[in-house]
């Protein structure tokens, strides 16, 4: 019989943008008390993109350093997720597996199911990998998340990418086998294609997230999933950190547990950190709960996490994961931390002139004003094509 390997995460690495928009300086412009912000949606800050900075600059930006820690010889199919796509049709891995030198011999496609495509993506990279264990794939989440500017949804716009490598014998967290799935046809956020930024009904969506927790939960204990005590951490997606709160509380009570606020809190304040500073991010959002969990909370060697994954519309995955030996020394925390410091604050005139930014659409030349610092930016609009550029 042959022999099943552990498969799962071998290395993350998560990129963000070069400026950030603190909530206190939106709360400052429109009269809300910085509470509502700071702690009824548990928001600090967001990241905001530079003019020359899309969904491709910060999943290359993410994506470098794994390819120079493990280079690209066995990486043979790259998943890019996406809710903030550029095009109807290419691939925006295309431009990344390009701007990274990544082999010809390779399949690349992008993912779209609201914030959950790159859970699906680790899904489906689990399955080439168990059927040929000597692979390796590349999944990215890469999102710029974006409201009307003066509506409730605008406090909780982000951006950021993460990458993951999946291999078998991964040197960070193992998938387990059992997944409790849910989908259901609710409109609870959604941007049609004619739109630049997203339509919400939050309220909804919390409620909508919430029956996702349940149907999840209630599928993943009928496929023989871990007992909720098992985990030691929950990461959950992250519109606003509250929500993964929210979410906990409503997954204690479901299963019969304590909801008080020391219960919620256990094993989910060290997954909010970067959540915390730059927003939603869409796809990338529960995977950066992941990496503030590796990089904050003591040693989890061989203990439980929950990977809740919640897309609108809506589609919904519990999952399992395993700490492996070792991991501390994969990690990536200062150069992380560094991508949180490094952005610069923008004031409120500064960020409303971004954000009414559109791109021309008249197929001319259009070179992009030089912002970012970062090694990857999209240089200029030709005949329609976007022109990326690497330092
Ligand atoms: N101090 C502390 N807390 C305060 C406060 C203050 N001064 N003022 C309000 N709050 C609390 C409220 O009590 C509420 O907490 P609760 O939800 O625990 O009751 C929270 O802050 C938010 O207030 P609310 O009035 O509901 O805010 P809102 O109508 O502006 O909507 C969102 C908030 C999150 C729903 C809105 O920002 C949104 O729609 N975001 C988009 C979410 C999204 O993208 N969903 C789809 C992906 S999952």
């Amino acid at each position: 019989m042959s022999h099943t390997p552990a498969i799962g995460i071998h290395d993350l690495s998560l990129a963000t943008t070069e400026f950030v928009l603190p909530h206190a300086t939106l709360a400052a412009h429109n009269g809300t008390d910085v509470g509502k912000y700071h702690v009824g949606i548990g928001q600090r800050s967001m990241s905001v993109a530079a003019a020359d900075e899309d969904i491709v600059t910060l999943a290359a930006t993410a994506a470098a350093p794994i390819i120079a820690r493990h280079g690209s010889d066995r990486i043979r199919t790259v998943v890019f997720a996406t809710e903030s796509s550029i095009d109807q049709a290419k691939s925006a891995g295309v431009y990344v597996h390009s701007l990274l030198g990544l082999p010809s011999a390779s399949r690349v496609v992008e993912l779209k199911q609201a914030c959950y495509g790159a859970t699906a993506g680790l899904q489906f990279a689990i399955g080439l990998v168990r059927r040929d264990p000597t692979q390796r794939v590349l999944v990215i989440a890469s999102d710029v998340s974006k409201y009307e500017l003066d509506s409730p949804g605008e406090a909780t716009q982000g951006a950021a990418a993460v990458a993951l490598l999946v291999s078998a014998d991964p040197a960070l967290v193992t998938i387990e086998d059992p997944s409790g799935v849910f989908t259901a046809d609710v409109m609870d956020f959604w941007r049609p294609n004619y739109r630049d930024a997203a339509l919400v009904d939050g309220h909804e969506s919390i409620t909508a997230y919430l029956q996702a927790v349940e149907g999840c939960w209630k599928d993943y204990t009928e496929q023989g999933g871990r007992e909720l005590e098992d985990f030691a951490a929950f990461c959950y997606h992250q519109p606003f950190t509250k929500m993964a709160y929210k979410a906990h509380r409503h997954l204690l009570n479901y299963t019969g547990h304590a909801t008080d606020e020391d219960q919620a809190r256990k094993g989910l304040e060290q997954t909010t950190a970067y959540n915390n500073v730059i927003g939603n991010s869409y796809t990338a959002s529960v995977y950066l709960a992941l990496a503030s969990l590796l990089e904050n909370a003591d040693d989890l060697t061989g203990r439980a996490i929950a990977f809740l994954s919640y897309g609108s519309g809506s589609v919904a995955e519990l999952f399992a994961g395993t700490v492996t030996p070792g991991y501390r020394d994969h990690l990536r925390t200062d150069a992380h931390q560094h991508a949180v410091k490094r952005r610069t604050e923008l004031d409120y005139a500064a960020y409303r002139e971004l954000h009414q930014r559109s791109l021309p659409t008249d197929g001319s030349d259009h070179p992009i004003p030089e912002q970012t610092g970062g090694p990857f930016r999209l240089a200029a609009l030709r005949g329609h094509k976007r022109i990326y550029e690497a330092r």
